[in-house]
């Protein structure tokens, strides 16, 4: 939920912040504005609503010169997407710009105050309220802006990213985070900032992430300071990243996201290198390993995720009450924190998050670290708020994923999610070893699978041309492939905007299935498991009711033919790994649905990669 940027050093600003705002559009892209200031002391701001393509076209033939500055991509929380509510916001007097991520809470009530001193707000943001609260500060006590920006940040309630210069200081930016990430880049004679690393990689490899409450002070040519609201100094941990500059490119693909659906078969190699020999014979999770005892004497499992990891928590789920016969439930991070759940300290608490910052995910984390429960956590973002707020957890290792819909993250949480079963359950002994072997050596052969699973793009595609108009999709799965069906149904929605429903196939009968016509397709995930039987008689259902069956079943199924209008077949693999081999097809399905649309597909209507909202 937007992205920001900022540079000081000796290179020209613009350029570094139009680069860092095009790797973070994913965070947003219903405006964009900068913010510079040049070494005669003035503070310029261009920004516009749209992306920033638009800003860069809107800054042609615009003077963009100095050596510091500030940049944003927005994605909308207080006030319309427009010119006026776009970032960077000017303090009263037009001296103090500044660009913010996150909502601040009490805006109004700063807001009235700051009217019975005089001030006028130009846009419906929150964040123009706390650039005003700076200015009002800075004038009133007199004194630095880095004491100004301390001082207002101990009045917000809320979460924010912010970035803060000032005409007639072209030395200095202060920065601060609450709730909201933030990275400093450590270059030579130069800082970078943004929110996540992607801006930086491509300048310096050292990197300090800001901690919670924290104030960052930016001097050219000095050293980063670091200190908290309290105003004392705090560590400066510098780490090294690794992200390389190629996995941030589309690497020839048309779209991210068809590209991170194509990088499947390394990103689950990647998941599961160093965990598991190719033979199966064991799997090392080490963040398990090192908290056995904690696992070992778990009451329950309780998962917290949103969205597509709510979906993998579900898969999850099954996997470990199966194997482990340890009882889990799967919680939405948004309702669970606002509902007074029972947790107690021997309680393990799973949250996963593709970009660790999700806002309701952090807070459900929070709940549970005051309940005293051990907090697990599963991310893909290295160093992210989550990785960082949790007691031990599993990275994934997918890479950056840089399209809006979630697709390798997803397959990376499965995967994660059933080496942690199945060092559990080899731990409790509740599994036999054959079927560990077998698991874990149907882990490692994933990537082959889904290879051929891949093969079948043009076929896809051709597919996709079929239901393009369709107004309507329902995605029916059972047991593991349930939480598919429902993740299937998301995937089509938020890149085409179509309307699609996941249930449990044999939920049908008690509602849904007054839905079914001969206009509304029905993908039926059924493929060779203990439950066939039981979804074939499911899609018999739907079939009398003249619904279009797409049917994604296992290799060599002939007999379904006779049942389906069309068929994707996917390789045999254990039924607890079953759901990553038939998400793949649904993905497909899913993009080449949008793309025959003409949707925007890395960056859908209204949606963000990183919801650092609640
Ligand atoms: C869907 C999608 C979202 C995210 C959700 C949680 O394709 O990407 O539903 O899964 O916003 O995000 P993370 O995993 O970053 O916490």
């Amino acid at each position: 939920m937007c992205g920001i940027v900022g540079y000081i050093g000796g290179r020209q600003a613009f350029p570094v912040l139009l680069n860092g705002l095009r790797r973070l559009e994913y965070r947003g892209y219903d405006s964009a504005g900068v913010a510079l200031v040049d070494g005669s002391g003035s503070l310029k701001v261009y920004k516009c609503r749209g992306k920033v393509a638009d800003l860069e076209r809107f800054t042609d033939s615009k003077d963009v010169g100095g050596t510091i500055g500030i940049a944003h991509t927005r994605w909308a929380t207080h006030g319309e997407p427009n010119d006026v509510n776009a970032h960077p916001h000017y303090s009263q007097s037009g001296n103090i710009a500044m660009i913010h991520n996150g909502i601040i809470e009490n805006y109004s009530v700063i807001r009235d105050a700051l009217s019975e001193h005089g001030y006028t707000f130009q846009s419906a943001t929150d964040t123009e309220v706390l650039v005003q609260l700076i200015e009002y500060i800075r004038n009133t006590s007199r004194c630095s802006l880095l004491e100004a920006v301390r001082s207002a940040l101990k009045r917000v309630v809320g979460a924010y990213a912010i970035a803060v210069v000032e005409k007639d200081n072209p030395d200095e930016i202060i920065a601060a985070r609450k709730s909201s990430p933030l990275v400093v880049g450590l270059g030579d004679g130069e800082y970078f900032l943004a929110s996540d690393a992607t801006p930086i990689v491509e300048y310096t490899d050292k990197v300090v992430y800001v901690g919670d409450e924290e104030i960052v002070h930016i001097c050219r040519g000095r050293e980063l300071k670091v200190m908290n609201l309290d105003n004392e100094q705090a560590q400066i941990d510098i780490r090294t990243l690794e992200l390389s500059i190629n996995q941030l490119e589309k690497g020839g693909y048309p779209h991210f996201m068809l590209k991170e659906i194509h990088e499947q078969p390394k990103t689950i190699v990647d998941c599961i290198r160093g965990r598991i020999p190719a033979d199966g014979s064991e799997v090392v999770l080490s963040g398990v390993v090192a908290n056995k005892e904690k696992f070992m004497g778990a009451r329950r499992i309780i998962i917290v995720a949103c969205g597509t990891s709510w979906h993998a928590a579900l898969i999850g789920e099954r996997a470990i009450e199966d194997m482990c016969r340890i009882p889990v439930e799967v919680e939405y991070a948004s309702e669970f924190r606002y509902r007074n759940p029972v947790i107690s300290p021997d309680d393990v608490v799973i949250a996963i998050s593709q970009s660790g910052e999700t806002a309701d995910t952090l807070a459900a984390v929070e709940l549970a670290r005051n309940a005293g429960a051990f907090i697990f956590g599963i991310c893909n973002v290295v160093g992210s708020s989550v990785a960082r707020a949790t007691d031990s957890g599993a990275y994934i290792h997918v890479g950056p994923e840089i399209g809006v819909a979630s697709t390798k993250a997803f397959t990376g949480q499965v995967t994660v999610l059933t080496m942690l079963a199945l060092t559990l359950a080899r731990e409790k002994g509740t599994v036999r070893d054959e079927k560990f072997r077998s698991v874990a050596k149907g882990l490692v052969e994933l990537p082959s699978l889904i290879e051929k699973v891949l093969s079948q793009d043009d076929k896809i595609k051709d597919l996709s041309k079929i239901f393009t108009y369709a107004h309507n999709f329902i995605y029916l799965g059972r047991g593991y492939n349930y939480p598919a069906a429902l993740e299937g149904a998301l995937k089509l929605k938020e890149i085409s905007y179509i309307h699609a429903e996941g249930y449990p196939a044999a939920e049908m009968k008690h509602g849904p299935i007054a839905l079914i016509d001969s206009e509304m397709p029905v993908v039926a995930i059924a493929p060779d498991d203990h439950i066939y039987e039981k979804t074939v008689s499911n899609i018999q259902e739907i079939k009398a009711r003249k619904g279009k069956i797409i049917a994604v079943v296992s290799e060599g199924n002939a007999a379904i033919h006779s049942l389906a209008d069309y068929c994707i077949e996917v390789p045999v693999t254990e039924e607890c790994l079953s759901p990553i081999v038939v998400s793949v097809p649904l993905q497909l399905l899913a993009y080449y649905i949008a793309v025959n649309k003409g949707r925007n597909v890395d960056q859908p209507r209204n949606l963000a990669k990183s919801v650092t909202v609640e």
